[in-house]
C-alpha cells in the first residue's frame, strides 16, 4: 500500500503533509500511516482466510504501544520474545489468549508471567526450556501450552544475521530430535502440546523456503500423530521480506496460496489452526523516519550530508548494510549532488545511505523510507541521544504516540558514589 505520496512536490503521510508533522514534534521522528499498518495486516488475514488462521504480530518489528492497540483492535494476535513485550501488548490491550512467546531464552519469571496472563502458546526452542517450563508451571499447578520450535534446516537465502533456519543456527530444536522432545513433552504433567513452530529467517524474497520449511514440518506432523500425538496449530513463523529496492518479495495472498494449497494437499482434512508471525510485512512500509539536514560538507570529491537522525535510531544501515531510499520532503528541480548521508554519532559506521542523488540544503528534510519494522524498536541511547517521537497520521490528522525522550530522562536513574 502506498501510504506516502506526494502533492504539489510535497510529501504526505495520507492527508498530512510531513512537513507540518515537523513543525510540531521536531525531527528525528518516526511517522507511520495507520489506513498502512491496517491494510498490511488484513492483506495478511484475508489472504488466510480460507483456513483457521491467527496472525500474531511480531512485536520486536514495532513495539509502540498505539501500534499494538490499532492491530489488537482488528483482532490480531501477537508474537513476543520477551516478558517487557508481553506486558506491552497487555498494556496495548491485546488479547494474552492470542500470543505466541517465542525465544531461546526465557528466563523463569517471564515463563510464569506468561502462564499467569494465559498465553495461547510458548514457542519452545530446547530440551532444557520444556524442562524448566514444566517444572514453572508444576509450581504454579498450571500446564503451560507448548509447540516445539523445530529447524527445519532450510537456507532462506537472507542476510546471514537475520537467518535462522539453517542447522548451524542458535534457533530451535534440529527437526530430527523433534519426535523424541515430543514424546518426552507428552508425559510431562505440566506441560499441554498444543502445536509446532518454525520460522526460517527474515526479509525473504521467495517463497520456496518457506514451502520448503513447511513441508519438512508436516512431515513432523505426520510423524507426530503415528506416535498419537494431535497437535492444534502449525506457526509458520514470520520473515516475508518487503521492497527496499526493487525486490520481489511474495505478496501475502501468493504467500498464503502457497502455503495453503500445501496444508490442504497434506493434511487431508484434519482440521489444524495455521498461526502467522509476520513483522516486516506489516510495518516496514507504513513507516518512515524523518531527519533535518543540519551540514552539507566536501571532504575531498566525497559529498556529506550530516543529518540528524542516526544509527542509533535506526540501525539497519550500520548493523546489515541495509539499504533504505531517501527521499527529500519537499521536491525540488535542478541539478542533484551525490552524497553520503550521515549522522552525528561518532562511528564510521554511522550512514543512512551511501551515494545519493539529491537536490538539497542546510534545513532540508529527508524522509528515510521503508522504517516502520525494525526502526524504533532497534533505537538505542549511544552517544546520550534522546530517541525520537512517534507520530501515527490517521487520515488527516496526526497523533503524537510517543513523546520524544527527555535528555534529563535518559540519566535520571543513574547513580553517583556517595
Ligand atoms: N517470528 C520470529 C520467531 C522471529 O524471530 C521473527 C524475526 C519474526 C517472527 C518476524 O519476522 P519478519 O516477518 O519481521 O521478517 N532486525 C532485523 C530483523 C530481525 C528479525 C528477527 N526475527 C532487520 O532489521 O532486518
Amino acid at each position: 500500500m502506498t501510504c506516502f505520496t506526494y502533492r504539489n512536490g510535497q510529501l504526505y503521510a495520507e492527508d498530512v503533509a510531513l512537513q507540518d508533522i515537523t513543525r510540531a514534534h521536531g525531527t528525528p521522528c518516526y511517522v507511520y500511516s495507520r489506513a498502512g499498518l491496517e491494510a498490511n495486516w488484513r492483506a495478511f488475514d484475508q489472504a488466510f482466510a480460507g483456513h483457521d488462521h491467527l496472525v500474531c504480530f511480531a512485536v520486536k518489528a514495532n513495539s509502540n504501544l498505539a501500534v499494538l492497540n490499532l492491530l489488537a483492535r482488528l483482532g490480531s494476535g501477537f508474537d513476543v520474545v520477551s516478558g517487557g513485550e508481553l506486558e506491552r501488548v497487555l498494556a496495548a490491550g491485546g488479547d494474552a489468549r492470542k500470543v505466541v512467546f517465542s525465544g531461546v531464552g526465557k528466563r523463569e519469571d517471564e515463563m510464569q508471567r506468561a502462564i499467569e496472563a494465559g498465553i495461547l502458546c510458548f514457542n519452545v526452542e530446547s530440551e532444557a526450556e520444556l524442562q524448566r517450563l514444566n517444572r514453572v508451571a508444576g509450581k504454579m499447578r498450571r500446564r503451560a501450552p507448548v509447540a516445539l520450535r523445530v529447524n527445519p534446516d532450510v537456507d532462506a537465502r537472507t542476510h546471514p544475521y537475520i537467518s535462522t533456519g539453517l542447522s548451524s543456527s542458535k534457533f530451535g530444536i534440529p527437526i530430527a530430535d523433534a519426535p523424541r522432545l515430543y514424546a518426552e513433552a507428552k508425559i510431562m504433567a505440566h506441560v499441554e502440546i498444543v502445536g509446532v513452530d518454525c520460522h526460517i529467517g527474515s526479509q525473504i524474497t521467495e517463497v520456496e523456503p518457506f514451502v520448503d520449511a513447511l513441508s519438512r514440518v508436516l512431515d513432523l506432523v505426520d510423524e507426530l500423530s503415528k506416535q498419537g500425538i494431535v497437535l492444534r496449530h502449525i506457526d509458520t513463523g514470520g520473515g516475508v521480506g518487503i521492497a527496499y529496492r526493487g525486490e520481489q518479495p511474495p505478496t501475502p495472498e501468493r504467500y498464503a496460496a502457497a502455503l495453503l494449497d500445501l496444508v490442504q494437499r497434506r493434511l487431508h482434512g484434519r482440521a489444524l489452526t495455521l498461526l502467522i508471525e509476520p513483522g516486516r510485512a506489516i510495518a516496514g512500509d507504513a513507516g518512515l523516519l524523518l531527519t533535518r539536514v543540519e551540514y552539507l560538507k566536501q571532504i575531498g570529491a566525497k559529498h556529506f550530508a550530516v543529518v540528524d537522525a542516526a544509527m542509533n535510531d535506526l540501525m539497519r544501515p550500520a548493523l546489515y548494510d541495509a539499504y533504505h531510499a531517501i527521499q527529500p520532503v519537499r521536491q525540488q528541480s535542478g541539478a542533484t549532488e551525490v552524497y553520503e548521508v550521515v549522522g552525528p554519532v561518532c562511528e564510521t559506521s554511522d550512514f543512512l545511505g551511501h551515494e545519493r542523488a539529491l537536490r538539497i540544503a542546510e534545513g532540508d528534510l529527508l524522509a528515510i523510507m521503508d522504517a516502520g519494522a525494525y526502526g524504533m524498536s532497534m533505537s538505542s541511547n549511544y552517544n546520550t541521544r534522546a530517541r525520537a517521537a512517534e507520530v501515527i497520521v490517521d487520515g488527516a490528522k496526526m497523533h503524537l504516540a510517543r513523546e520524544r525522550e527527555q535528555i534529563s530522562a535518559l540519566f535520571a536513574s543513574e547513580r553517583s558514589l556517595p
